[in-house]
């Protein structure tokens, strides 16, 4: 027989990886494809759900060819994905009412304002453990529903899309319902994506009757809630479609939560940080779900077949290695490789310091106002100074989340597993070590997000038997340890907190 092996859709901010792994969780396939943002208006940020599917069926068949592997021999597939970015879809056609709003998407402040003035701030903190923020799904959903003004012609019967959505013939979901819903034709999600949506309570395990009414979704719109590996499926693939067999979809996680899982942080206390467009920091707080009082995040971790669910703290930062496109965008750099050596070259941001709050900032400060900021310049500045301090940005928002993190778990870190695209930088992972004076463990498959969602999945169809094997799947390929002396650290993070002074509430009019 010929070798079998598990596969993983991940679906992230600028585009979608296709990863097939052997048992030992080695990476034996791989394509990607990015799509386009749409940035209608300042502060808007949309994605083509259409333009999703058909790079998500691209990806998968170019990964299979470049693999030499045929589809039959994938036991099971995976899906992981960008949180909260929220489709909207016709139950009869499957096509999209409006473009995806995406995660970064910051059109529904003003909504999320009146929220705080009206007092509503606990009730969602308490049922949904999330802080009230234009980033979860369910303002998006809402300002789908009540301004997707084209559409509301789409109906020759002049509904407005809040009736079609009480006639059931709408369905909303993040973006690994969407493609669940594509690839099986059952509408899905897992529990650590709808725990991103500000429209579920995470203790009682069910959409909030309140919550729906706040906002206007009617039941019937939402997908059903399922465990994050599934014994039970989600569904198949459809064997007359594009991938022409009939494949397992048995496992689904947000990104964010599939990295930790990828990096088998499956016990209380483990924590990793994942540095994509933004970088998200999860700790297992195991079954409970712990209450943040330093602006963190209560989330839901995992969730395995017939098993409890799994909770985390999380500290989410919107903006990290997007900071570093941004510098590509306005040509300091040329490529993301290259602000190593360019903020190698000088021995300090002399100074000067970047406050990338280009979409507001989150955890642990929750500002929707914030606004992208740089501090200290002198006419002595050069560009290698703004690359330096673009990636110190990295590194002190993390010490934000991670100062918060040991204050409201009260477990002191000695080291931390990172993932994510920019940590092949060893300077940004030095850095990282000097400004936490923590070491960082990086492993050696650092697509550790696709790996978690294949994880998933292989273990509801028993391709893996335990968790167990997957720990010892996981090997690290290189620690940092801290080099700065502490107080030198401590210095340099002090005078952040004044550049992030700065930022906070600056587009308030
Ligand atoms: O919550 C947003 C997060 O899931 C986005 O992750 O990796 O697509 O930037 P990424």
């Amino acid at each position: 027989m010929s070798d079998t092996y598990v596969a993983s859709i991940d679906q992230g901010t600028t585009g979608t990886r296709f990863m097939v792994f052997d048992h030992s969780g080695q990476v034996v396939a791989n394509a990607y494809e990015k799509h386009e943002q749409i940035y209608p208006e300042p502060g808007w940020v949309e994605h083509d759900p259409l333009e999703i599917w058909e790079n998500t069926q691209d990806v998968v068949r170019q990964g299979l060819e470049d693999g030499g592997i045929e589809a039959s021999q994938l036991e099971a597939l995976g899906i992981t994905n960008q949180r909260e970015t929220t489709v909207v879809w016709d139950r009869e056609t499957g096509k999209p009412v409006h473009n995806a709003l995406v995660w970064q998407d910051r059109r529904t402040t003003d909504r999320v304002e009146e929220l705080q003035e009206a007092g509503k701030v606990d009730e969602i903190r308490e049922k949904t453990g999330l802080e009230a923020d234009a980033y979860f799904s369910a303002t998006k959903t809402e300002w789908i529903l009540d301004n997707a003004e084209p559409l509301k012609m789409q109906s020759a019967r002049g509904e407005s899309l809040r009736d079609r959505a009480e006639a059931g013939e709408l369905m909303m979901g993040t973006i690994d319902a969407w493609l669940i819903y594509n690839l099986t034709g059952n509408h899905i999600t897992d529990v650590t994506n709808a725990s991103r949506t500000m429209l579920y309570d995470i203790r009682e395990m069910e959409w909030d009757e309140d919550l729906l009414e706040e906002f206007g979704v009617d039941e019937s719109m939402l997908p059903e809630v399922r465990p994050s590996s599934d014994e039970e499926y989600y569904g198949h693939t459809d064997p007359d479609g594009f991938l022409g067999e009939e494949i397992p979809v048995a496992g689904a996680l947000g990104d964010q939560q599939a990295a930790l899982f990828g990096q088998t942080c499956f016990d209380e206390g483990d924590a990793k940080n994942t540095y994509g467009t933004g970088s998200f920091y999860l700790m297992n707080t195991g079954n409970e779900a712990v209450e943040s009082e330093h602006g963190l995040l209560t989330t839901i971790g995992f969730q395995m077949s017939g098993e409890p669910v799994q909770y985390a703290l999380e500290g989410s930062i919107f903006i990290t290695g997007a900071a570093i496109e941004w510098l590509e965008d306005v040509d300091l750099i040329n490529n993301a490789a290259q602000t190593a050596e360019l903020a190698r070259s000088v021995d300090s941001t002399d100074g000067v310091y970047m406050v990338p709050a280009f979409t507001g900032l989150g955890a642990p400060h929750w500002d929707g106002r914030a606004r992208g900021t740089i501090v200290g310049m002198t006419r002595g500045t050069r560009k290698e100074h703004i690359v330096r301090a673009t990636l110190e940005s990295i590194a002190y928002q993390t010490r934000d989340v991670a100062e918060a993190m040991e204050a409201d778990s009260g477990v002191e870190m000695t080291s931390l597993r990172v993932d994510g695209g920019a940590v092949k930088n060893n300077f940004l992972c030095q850095l990282q070590s000097d400004i936490i004076q923590t070491d960082i463990a990086r492993p050696e498959v650092d697509e550790t997000t696709a790996l978690g969602s294949a994880y998933a999945a292989g273990l509801a169809v028993g391709y893996w038997e335990t968790v167990d094997e997957l720990r010892d799947n996981w090997q690290i390929d290189r620690e940092f340890s801290a080099e700065m002396d502490a107080e030198e650290a401590d210095r340099m993070y002090g005078r952040w907190d004044d550049a992030v002074e700065r930022s906070l509430d600056w587009a308030r009019e």
